[in-house]
């Protein structure tokens, strides 16, 4: 294959400013990294929260938008070991040495070393595979919360069940760590949800949430683990008494709802009350966190359990034409730009 000359990328120069086709030239190859082209790349919530909340600002000139991407290798660093020019591979971009880099980009420099990476199995189209990473990581950082099995099976609370991070924690809840699983989501969602493997729905648009798991729990055993992938202060009053001691309570969003603020970890600094009941929890129980994805290793486990059948990769919408600015390119902006973006929502490029 030859080495390309130059990259476009969608990019942009200011907080939350407009994005730009920038094309640039490829610089020689560094020996620890893989050359990737792109072929499909998923628009997810950090992406905007990114792009609109200053986070990058540190980084000098103009920067790339997305992290997660599906393509092939295209060229491998002298120093790099296991990859090999054709290879077809999925995965992220996490160093944040990376953060000035997007995937919104025709080509991409790797460093398998330091960032989530994979080869793509045969069951994965490439816009599935995009689909995956982040998402799929994160929720199994939300399961290692999971109390140690005991006789009983363990019981899992997922809010936010049928979007990009929930869909992964309800399967993997069910396929890697045999739990039962009650999804919380909209009454619209709640088929899908089932095929994927809840044991029981909540529709939070026609259901109090609060009552009607405070009334399963008083009929059968504790929760193990409430996982939020929504955000918010909703369910903090009665998690204490939804959980049992040794359980916890996971958020990946933290108490903010404004889809354009950064989540996580980060909401530890915002809002001080989290520190508090993470001490609480961690000295009585139940425990409380606010996480981030932080493990690469799982995508492999990912892969295997796909080929196997026991999981999928749901994607909701694939945007054709990502660099045509009449075509997938403004669809895709507007996705961004209305905060409606989902990890499920994934970009052709060409
Ligand atoms: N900390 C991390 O490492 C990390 C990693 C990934 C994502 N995140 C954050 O997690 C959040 C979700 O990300 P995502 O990719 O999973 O987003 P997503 O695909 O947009 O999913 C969010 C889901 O929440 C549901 N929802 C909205 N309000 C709800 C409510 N009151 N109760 C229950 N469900 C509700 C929606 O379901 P319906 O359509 O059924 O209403 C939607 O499917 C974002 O804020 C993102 O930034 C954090």
């Amino acid at each position: 294959m030859e080495y390309p000359k130059t990259n476009k990328a969608l990019r942009f120069s200011s907080i939350g400013g407009p994005l730009a086709l920038i094309e640039k030239e490829v610089p020689l190859l560094p020996a620890y990294e893989l050359l990737v082209k792109v072929h499909a790349a998923s628009i997810n919530p950090c992406d905007i929260q990114l792009w609109r909340s200053g986070l990058v600002g540190v980084v000098p000139g103009d920067k790339g938008m997305g992290r997660d991407y599906s393509g092939t290798v295209v060229a491998v660093g002298s120093n790099v070991k296991g990859w090999k020019v054709g290879d077809e591979a999925f995965g992220l971009l996490l160093s944040p040495l990376k953060f000035a880099q997007g995937t919104f980009s025709e080509y991409i420099n790797v460093n398998p070393a330091s960032n989530p990476i994979t080869k793509k199995p045969g069951c994965f189209t490439h816009e599935q595979a995009a689909s995956i990473p982040p998402v799929a990581l994160t929720a199994y950082a939300c399961l290692d919360w999971l109390p140690p099995p005991s006789a009983s099976q363990r019981k899992v609370i997922v809010r936010g069940a049928s979007g990009g991070t929930g869909t992964w924690v309800v399967q993997l809840a069910k396929v890697a760590y045999d739990c039962h699983v009650t999804a919380i989501c909209s009454g619209k969602n709640a088929d899908f949800v089932k095929s994927l493997g809840a044991d029981e729905v909540i529709d939070y648009t026609s259901q109090d949430i609060t009552s009607t798991l405070l009334s399963t729990r008083a009929a059968t055993q504790p929760y193990d683990l409430l996982v939020d992938c929504v955000g918010g202060t909703d369910l903090i009053p009665s998690y204490p008494q939804l959980l049992h001691p040794k359980g916890a309570y996971v958020t990946i969003v933290g108490d903010k709802t404004d889809v354009n603020t950064a989540g996580g970890p980060l909401t530890y600094l915002t809002n001080p009350r989290q520190i508090y009941r993470y001490l609480k929890g961690y000295l009585l129980g139940p425990r409380y966190a606010c996480i981030a994805l932080y493990k690469s290793s799982h995508l492999d486990q990912v892969v295997s359990l796909a080929e196997r059948g026991e999981v999928k990769a749901v994607v909701q919408e694939v945007i054709e034409g990502a660099f045509d600015e009449r075509e997938g390119w403004k669809k895709a902006v507007e996705y961004m730009e209305s905060g409606r973006a989902r990890g499920k929502v994934v970009l052709k490029i060409p």
